[in-house]
């Protein structure tokens, strides 16, 4: 499904990255009991937001059963841990149709002169609010993590759909990701691969 749309903007990748990233916060807002206050509450909201997208996402990637599976969770309290397991048992469901094309991101597999490039990025542009983040800021309520933790935490497919979803551009480019997938590809390697620098 390498395809014509641009980056990031495919009806295909923003289901399935959408997808990624809601099966990855209900996970964390499940088994993180130390998750702080703030930051519980900041899931909770970005959890309702993808709720409110995915079922349009869904109908965008020709899936209308699949966004009305999800569309009645837009009114369910996810106050209770059986909810949260409900709604994810149905997430993985729709994930096992929407599935991300990770050849898109990863083949051919990243050069060195990727790698050093995807590091430069980082430093760059990334470290001033990530670096040595840990879990981010106990009082935030989405806080900036730290990306090579992320990377070695997380599946490989969600890490990749936080990435096409997570970077934001500027206004000039109507916040897009200015990532191509290629180097949000080896950004993912070099972050699982590297120590973080100091
Ligand atoms: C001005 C500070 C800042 C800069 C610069 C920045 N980020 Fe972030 N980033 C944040 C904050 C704050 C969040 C948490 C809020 C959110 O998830 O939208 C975040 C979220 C993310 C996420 C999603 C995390 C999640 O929980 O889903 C990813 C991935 C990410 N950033 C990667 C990057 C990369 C890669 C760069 C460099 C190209 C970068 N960021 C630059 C502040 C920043």
């Amino acid at each position: 499904m390498a395809g014509a749309a641009p980056r990031g903007q495919g009806p295909s990748l923003r289901a399935t990255a959408e997808l990624l990233l809601l099966r990855g916060d209900l996970r964390r807002l499940d088994s993180t009991p130390a998750l702080p206050p703030a930051n519980r509450e900041g899931l909770r909201q970005r959890i309702a937001s993808e709720l409110g997208l995915l079922p349009w996402l869904l109908r965008q990637d020709g899936d209308p059963a699949g966004a009305g599976r999800l569309r009645p969770w837009q009114h369910r309290p996810l106050s209770d841990p059986a909810a949260l397991k409900a709604l994810a048992a149905t997430v993985d469901a729709l994930l096992a149709r929407h599935k991300l094309d990770r050849a898109a991101f990863l083949d051919p597999p990243p050069t060195v002169a990727d790698l050093q490039q995807a590091r430069a990025i980082y430093a760059t542009y990334c470290a001033a609010c990530h670096q040595g983040m840990g879990n981010g800021q106990p009082g935030a309520m989405l806080p900036a993590r730290d990306l090579f933790l992320m990377a070695r935490r997380e599946p490989a497919d969600e890490f990749l759909a936080r990435m096409v979803q997570g970077v934001k551009g500027t206004a000039a480019i109507r916040f897009a990701n200015p990532l191509t997938a290629r180097q949000i590809g080896a950004m993912a390697i070099m972050f699982r691969r590297a120590p973080p620098s100091r």
